[in-house]
């Protein structure tokens, strides 16, 4: 029996990093034994599922995007048996457990491509993407995107590092290999898929050389969506009906308008997609090329996915993952860490769809700034200070990575206050982050206003409101460069979100239909300003915002005939 999928709908997403998350057995590198005894914290957050990143034995030259093994778990976190600990203590807490899907590319250590490798007569030999003459396609992490293997004699295809060799999707038995995948991990019991960067597994034929004067960007057109990908995903989706698996895309770089032709209609084969737009506010569509943040155009790009995905499809929620900067760093800030952070939360866990929270978020865990390129580990920060603004001196280039490295999501997770932060008892396999003693989920637990309590209280709102589940969505003051205000309503039980993104006191216009109405006061980040429970009037002119401020208030629209006899805004669409 298939159990509904539409849990998805009312849950919030717990992401777990393992290898920075928690050491449970004393080696420096966090683990399965260190997540099992974690997961009471992970549900005392309220979420009720969680994403792993990779867990799969790997090289690592991607941190685990770099698969060797798919049926089985890196020694470093455990094993099968551990995993299944896991699992089951997940389930038995109320959580729902996703799985990374990692199949535009594996290892070079897998053992299809050593199989690969050695001629072009043996089973694997299409397994991949192999050339005698390259295409000028550049690579998204190192350089072309074509290596010549000297075994083989010819070139293999990479997107990614030179260790993630493209699989040839256009292979039937790459297709059988996949489901096969899902399987082995359906049956253990999981409840959905994560998809890496799922929207590149199928390459235009003939794979057309790119438009030369756009690197990288102009290589996208032959390779993103691409001409067989809903046949593909067509066949993985079969699969996971069966056991009505939650299906995640990962879509880089996809529009709006693509991402609709997974998530609705007669190709439907995700119930959600990550969409990059909105993590764009601060550079150029990677991190590399920096510009100051732009709250206007974080605005536009929430709205758009927010009105475009509107009934017909479902929304992903995330200001952070393990690819981005710290969210406080950047669109936030370090000096303002509590206001700012607590600001970014309400700014984005009351929009429609489904809310993921990265492991240390929840404390405002922020960017590390190394003293030298060589102590980063991540290969994509490596590649970007290597090929980008040479021109720079050292320094400026250092402080791109500072800004941009996804290694500041990398770093052990700070639990308390304690030698390491807590996340371990031996050395960590990478820096902790120095604000450790400030900033920990300890000190953060026994203070009220924290920002993890905060999230607390945000998750608990939202999961006892249809409104702020399934309520429409409408923007006010899309131009305003300080505030984002937006509205949820359901029923006439209306929400308005009201968050300054500015680090000083700021008066904001009240938009024309909300002038002077009365309001209750939901959710502040001011508690010694504000009282939670107040009903007041919305002001006729100015609501005067301190730094960062955030308030959600409550109303209904007197004027509605049913105003008394609404339902109420319960508890109703909880999830259980
Ligand atoms: C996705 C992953 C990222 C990885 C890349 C290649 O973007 O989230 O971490 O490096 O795909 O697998
Ligand atoms: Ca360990």
């Amino acid at each position: 029996m298939t159990e509904s999928r539409d849990w998805y709908k009312q849950a919030v997403f717990y992401q777990i990093w393992v290898r920075s998350f928690a050491d449970g057995n004393g080696d420096g590198i966090g683990d399965l034994y260190g997540v099992y005894d974690k997961l009471e914290y992970v549900r005392s957050l309220g979420a009720n599922a969680i994403w792993f990143n990779p867990l799969y034995p790997s090289p690592n030259a991607d941190y685990g995007y770099d698969i060797s093994d798919y049926c089985d778990i890196h020694p470093d976190y455990g094993d099968l048996d551990q995993f299944k600990k896991v699992l089951d203590k997940a389930h038995s807490l109320g959580m729902k457990v996703v799985m990374d899907l990692v199949v535009n590319h594996t290892s070079d250590e897998h053992p299809w491509f050593l199989e690969s490798r050695k001629g072009r007569d043996n089973p694997y030999s299409d397994y991949y993407i192999w050339r005698d003459v390259p295409n000028n396609w550049k690579s998204l992490f190192e350089g072309d995107a074509w290596e010549y293997d000297s075994l083989r004699g010819q070139y293999y295809l990479h997107l990614f590092a030179k260790k993630q060799p493209d699989l040839n999707m256009d292979n039937p038995k790459v297709r059988e290999e996949v489901k096969k995948i899902l399987r082995f991990w359906l049956d253990l019991g999981i409840d959905g898929f994560r998809e890496d960067v799922i929207n590149f597994i199928s390459k235009r034929e003939g794979l057309p050389n790119g438009i030369s004067f756009l690197p990288i960007l102009g290589d996208m057109i032959h390779y993103k969506d691409g001409p067989h990908i809903h046949e593909y995903m067509k066949e993985f989706r079969e699969v996971c009906d069966e056991y009505g698996a939650v299906q995640i895309g990962e879509g880089p770089m996809t529009t709006v308008g693509n991402a609709l032709t997974y998530l609705s209609g007669e190709k439907k084969s995700l119930d959600m997609m990550f969409s990059f737009d909105h993590m764009t506010a601060d550079c150029l569509y990677t991190e590399y090329m920096h510009r100051p943040f732009r709250l206007v155009k974080l605005k536009r790009a929430l709205s758009k996915w927010q009105k475009r995905l509107g009934d017909r499809a479902w929304n992903t929620l995330y200001l952070e993952n393990h690819d981005h900067p710290r969210v406080i760093s950047r669109y936030g800030s370090e000096h303002y860490h509590r206001e700012s952070g607590t600001a970014l939360a309400t700014a984005y866990l009351f929009l429609k769809g489904t809310p993921f929270i990265y492991q240390g978020q929840e404390i405002g865990m922020t960017n590390i700034r190394l003293s030298s390129i060589d102590r980063y580990v991540d290969v994509s920060s490596k590649n970007n200070y290597e090929k980008y603004h040479l021109k720079d001196d050292l320094k400026s280039r250092l402080r791109r990575i500072h800004i941009s490295s996804r290694d500041s999501a990398r770093t052990p997770m700070q639990w308390d206050d304690t030698r390491y932060a807590g996340f371990s008892e031996a050395k960590p396999w990478f820096y902790v982050n120095r604000n450790y003693k400030r900033i920990n989920v300890k000190l953060q637990e026994e203070d009220k206003d924290s920002i993890l309590n905060f999230y607390r209280k945000c998750i608990r709102i939202r999961q006892k409101s249809r409104t702020l589940v399934f309520g429409a969505y409408r923007e006010y003051l899309p131009a305003d460069p300080n505030v984002y205000v937006y509205e949820r309503e359901l029923n006439n039980i209306h929400y308005l979100i009201v968050v300054s993104f500015a680090p000083v006191k700021i008066p904001m216009p009240v938009p024309g239909a909300l002038k002077g109405i009365p309001v209750q006061r939901v959710l502040t980040n001011y508690p010694a300003l504000h009282k939670e429970g107040e009903t007041l009037h919305l002001p006729f002119d100015f609501l005067h915002l301190q730094p960062y401020e955030a308030a959600m208030f409550r109303y209904r629209k007197a004027a509605s005939a049913s105003y008394d006899s609404v339902d109420k805004d319960s508890a109703s669409g909880r999830v259980k």
